[in-house]
Parts: C-alpha cells; sequence; structure tokens
C-alpha cells in the first residue's frame, strides 16, 4: 500500500512540478492549500469517531495536534497570499477543484486506514520542505521561506510520532 501512495503522489508531484516549473509563488499558494486540507480531514474523522464514542487521552492529543498543524498551514497560506501566489483565476480554480477532490479522499483514508493517510501526507510535507529548500538555495535571505521550510520539517516529525501512537490507540 506504501509502495503504491508513493506511486500516485510521485506522479501528482511531478505533474504539479511540470505545470508550476516556472511560477514559484503560485505553486506555493496551490500546495498550501493543499497542505491544510488532511489537517481538516484528520480532525472531522477524530471528531466524528469521538462523537460516536470512541476517543482516549491519544485521541485528544492528536486533535490538538491538527489543529495546530491546519492553523500553522493557513498561515503559511496567508503569507503566499500576501505576496500575490493567489492573484490568477486559473490557479484558483485548479487549486480549489483538486482540494475538493483531495480533501474527500483523505476523510476516507484516514477514516478506514490512519497509517496509510499519515504516510501520504509525511510524503507531502517532505515534498513541500524539498520545495521551499531548492528556493532558497536561489532565495537565501528570504526568512519567512526559512521559517516556513522549518515548519514542514516539523510537520513530518509530528506526523511520523503521530503515527508510532497508532499502534497503542
Ligand atoms: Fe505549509
Ligand atoms: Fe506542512
Amino acid at each position: 500500500m506504501k509502495k503504491l501512495n508513493s506511486f500516485i503522489l510521485n506522479n501528482t508531484v511531478n505533474f504539479l512540478d511540470f505545470l508550476y516549473s516556472s511560477r514559484n509563488l503560485q505553486r506555493f499558494w496551490v500546495l498550501e492549500v493543499i497542505a491544510r486540507s488532511p489537517y481538516f480531514a484528520f480532525l472531522s474523522v477524530l471528531h466524528f469517531k469521538e462523537s460516536l464514542g470512541i476517543k482516549n487521552d491519544k485521541t485528544m492529543f492528536l486533535m490538538k495536534e491538527h489543529f495546530y498543524q491546519a492553523i500553522n498551514e493557513t498561515e503559511h497560506l496567508k503569507e503566499m497570499e500576501k505576496r500575490g501566489g493567489d492573484r490568477f483565476w486559473i490557479d484558483r480554480f485548479f487549486a480549489r477543484h483538486l482540494v475538493l477532490v483531495y480533501y474527500w479522499i483523505m476523510v476516507f483514508y484516514y477514516f478506514l486506514s490512519p497509517a496509510n493517510a499519515y504516510d501520504v501526507n509525511i510524503k507531502i510535507e517532505e515534498h513541500a520542505f524539498k520545495t521551499y529548500s531548492k528556493y532558497l538555495k536561489d532565495n537565501p535571505n528570504d526568512q519567512k521561506i526559512k521559517e516556513i521550510a522549518q515548519d514542514e520539517l516539523n510537520h513530518v516529525r509530528e506526523l511520523n510520532e503521530a503515527l508510532s501512537m497508532l499502534t497503542s490507540i
């Protein structure tokens, strides 16, 4: 399953990189729109399960973590909007349709197989970190992007911790 995750993700990411190869800002904005939705999906599922009585200290911890991560990704998104990443209609159209599909896929994936959903999201966060690191090679003084890149790396670590907690939930 993890190989299938990688295969689908690599192809999607390569397609996005190709599509946005000369438009960094727009690419970052689209990425941040996408990056938020898994956390909303995780929260939706955890909330739903909690409402059915499936809850414990760990699920409460995960809800807090994913809420904070969703807020953090929103801050990234706002930064890209400040820089004009959402200026063009075509990018907004593309990102908003893609996220609609992606959100629901992640809701079902996390409901059915949380470990695999985390695996997908770890790969996405790793890709985000690599994307920002590449940009920083040409723009080493962009302090804000440096901070965002570090946030993405933190998300990778936090998701790995969440993944390791799953076995004991
Ligand atoms: Fe982000
Ligand atoms: Fe992130």
